[in-house]
């Protein structure tokens, strides 16, 4: 029976993972998080996975404050990347195959064509910077697929959705950027993505191959159309009112454009186009 290590499995995606995993039959999943595997402690990484031997990891474990990244990016760097180094320190050279997650802010955002897993990376936040670095600890084991994903929501943890439904039953109106325009992606569908590949492989469905993979929900919208949908489908009053990003100013840079193409991922493992679902319905309500 193949065994499939979770980490970070607290968050969003690793709570989707969790309910996904019970669909499927015949893998062992262990699914851990901060407090019982840190990754950070290249000692508690080596021996947990020496102790469980996984077929596969998904790592799940990320810092996503991407505001607070740039006054604490040791921290980043520390949870994004150098923990990233240390499951790989552990795996290179085994035949464990490891499936990163990392993110459309690794993209400059300048381009007005999606982005593919071959177009040049500059990320404007310590966040982007620490998550790109992490991807290339993942990449130098030979078993290794990494995820890009972007605008990550679900029913698990925090984040836009759960912001906008709260303040827009507490305010008669809000003020969301309309000039960063990238893709929504319900964590449920990539977590089934993810399963459907390791399945996948694992019953010789597809071949495994390692590299880089964009994965979002389909379609295109700024988080002003992204805020006024999740207005209108909750049926709240709030009123959404755009502002640019000029007006909004928060801490870290993100990319005006970060739509993403995902010819690859759907080529290479067909089944997963299946859950490329447009963004905008929502399991929330
Ligand atoms: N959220 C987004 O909008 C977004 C967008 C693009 C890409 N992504 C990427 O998608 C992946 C999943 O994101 P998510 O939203 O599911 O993340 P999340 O909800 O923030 O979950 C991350 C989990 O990792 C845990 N963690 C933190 N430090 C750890 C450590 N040292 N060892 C083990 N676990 C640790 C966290 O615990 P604590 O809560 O206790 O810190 C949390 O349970 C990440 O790689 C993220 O960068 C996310």
């Amino acid at each position: 029976m193949a065994t499939i290590l979770i980490t970070g499995a607290n968050g969003q995606l690793g709570n989707e993972l969790n309910s996904a995993s019970k669909k499927f039959y015949g893998y062992d999943f262990i699914f851990t998080d901060i407090d019982t595997l840190d990754l950070t402690s290249p000692e508690q990484t080596e021996k947990t996975i020496k102790s469980l031997r996984p077929d596969w990891i998904v790592n799940c474990a990320a810092y996503n404050l991407v505001d607070k990244a740039e006054t604490d990016p040791e921290m980043a760097i520390l949870i994004n990347s150098t923990a990233v180094k240390n499951i790989t320190d552990v795996i290179r050279g085994t035949e464990c195959k490891f499936i990163h997650v990392s993110t459309d802010y690794v993209y400059e955002g300048n381009s007005n064509v999606p982005y593919d897993e071959n177009s040049a990376t500059n990320p404007l936040s310590a966040y982007g910077r620490s998550k790109l670095a992490g991807e290339k600890h993942a990449l130098i084991h030979p078993g290794s697929m990494v995820i890009r994903t972007s605008w990550l929501y679900s029913t698990f943890g925090n984040n836009f959705v759960k912001t906008i439904l709260k303040h827009g039953k507490e305010k008669e109106s809000l003020r969301v950027v309309f000039d960063q325009t990238g893709t929504p992606t319900y964590a449920a569908d990539l977590a089934g993505a993810i399963i459907t590949i390791i399945s996948g492989v694992i019953r010789n469905q597809f071949a495994f191959n390692a590299g880089i993979y964009n994965y979002s929900n389909e379609g295109v919208c700024t988080w002003f159309d992204f805020a006024a949908e999740i207005i209108k489908e909750a049926e709240l009053k709030c009123i959404v009112n755009p502002v640019l990003t000029r007006d909004y100013q928060l801490p870290a840079s993100r990319p005006v454009y970060s739509v993403m193409n995902k010819s690859k991922i759907k080529e290479n493992y067909v089944t997963c186009a299946v859950r490329l679902r447009e963004f905008h319905t929502f399991w929330f309500f």
